[in-house]
């Protein structure tokens, strides 16, 4: 349900949003959890709304995790801006707001990670390889810390949610993870936080990553050939790839033919890294 940005609780405390949870699972009532690094768009209000339609109460977090940051990328200037969030959970409908300090997360350096191994080092992680780490650990706490019946990922971020499916499953975590569909601009730029990196120009371009994927899925007939369709969209705008991969939808490992599997890429316009998918 709607509310004003005066409704919202904002908590900074673990051990404070930790004790809440307690009282409010002793009363029975349910908690969903939509983790962010806050500069939330529409993307992140679909995750919202989905929460708050099927729990008693939403708990956003929003801390921007430097354990999922490599040391040439982007934390220092990850956009950072509090009170525009605020309003953003609480149309959305939102109760309380999670805002942590790195100090309150990380007191101590980690020492224990959650990692996976297998395909922590695939696609987007070969490019940042300590990034699945610092993802898996920290959404890890946040479970730990606001006890949720339900949590909410993007499909956007597809290898972070399969990641995040497979912890909970090996680790019986008792939470429950939904998947959302990615929301687009209008271009089919899926949204993202990042998005505001690029300049107009560059926006524009990088909807050809959407536009590469869709034509690729009509018309590609190989695995070879849909890369190569794909590609070649993007370089005609402008921008650089990183990787073109098919992976199996069900367990992420690289596919051997188009059935039941995804398109993952990550490419850069000017300085900006994007990420998408397209399920085939
Ligand atoms: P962030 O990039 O802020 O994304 C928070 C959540 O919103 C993720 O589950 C992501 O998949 C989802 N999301 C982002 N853009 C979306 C879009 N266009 N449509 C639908 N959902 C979208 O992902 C992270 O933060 C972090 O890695 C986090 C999980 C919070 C751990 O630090």
């Amino acid at each position: 349900m709607r509310k004003n940005a005066a409704e919202i609780k904002i908590i900074k405390s673990p051990a404070a949003l930790q004790k809440f949870s307690k009282k409010m699972q002793a009363q029975g009532k349910s908690i969903g959890l939509v983790p962010t690094m806050g500069a939330l768009h529409k993307g992140h209000a679909s995750l919202i709304e989905m929460s708050t339609k099927s729990n008693d109460i939403t708990i956003v977090s929003i801390f921007v995790n430097p354990a999922q940051f490599g040391a040439n990328e982007d934390f220092a200037i990850y956009p950072r801006r509090l009170k525009a969030d605020v309003k953003l959970c609480a149309t959305a409908g939102a109760n309380i707001i999670f805002a942590p300090e790195p100090q309150a997360m990380y007191p101590l350096p980690l020492q224990t990670f959650v990692r996976n191994p297998s395909i922590e080092h695939l696609y987007c992680g070969k490019y940042r390889p300590t990034h699945f780490a610092g993802v898996l650990s920290v959404v890890a706490k946040l479970f730990n810390i606001s006890l949720p019946s339900k949590a909410y990922f993007g499909e956007k971020d597809f290898q972070q949610l399969h990641l995040i499916k497979k912890m909970v499953h090996d680790l019986n975590f008792p939470v429950k993870i939904i998947g959302t569909k990615t929301i687009r601009e209008k271009s089919g730029l899926a949204m993202s936080s990042r998005n505001e990196y690029m300049t107009q120009k560059e926006r524009e371009a990088a909807s050809s990553i959407y536009a590469g994927m869709i034509t690729a899925k009509k018309t590609g007939k190989s695995l070879a050939e849909l890369k190569t369709i794909i590609q070649k969209k993007i370089q005609q705008a402008g921008g650089k790839i990183q990787y073109i991969e098919i992976a199996n939808k069900s367990d992420l490992m690289p596919a051997k033919t188009t059935k039941n599997s995804v398109i993952l890429l990550a490419c850069y316009f000017g300085k900006t890294r994007l990420i998408d998918h397209l399920e085939l």
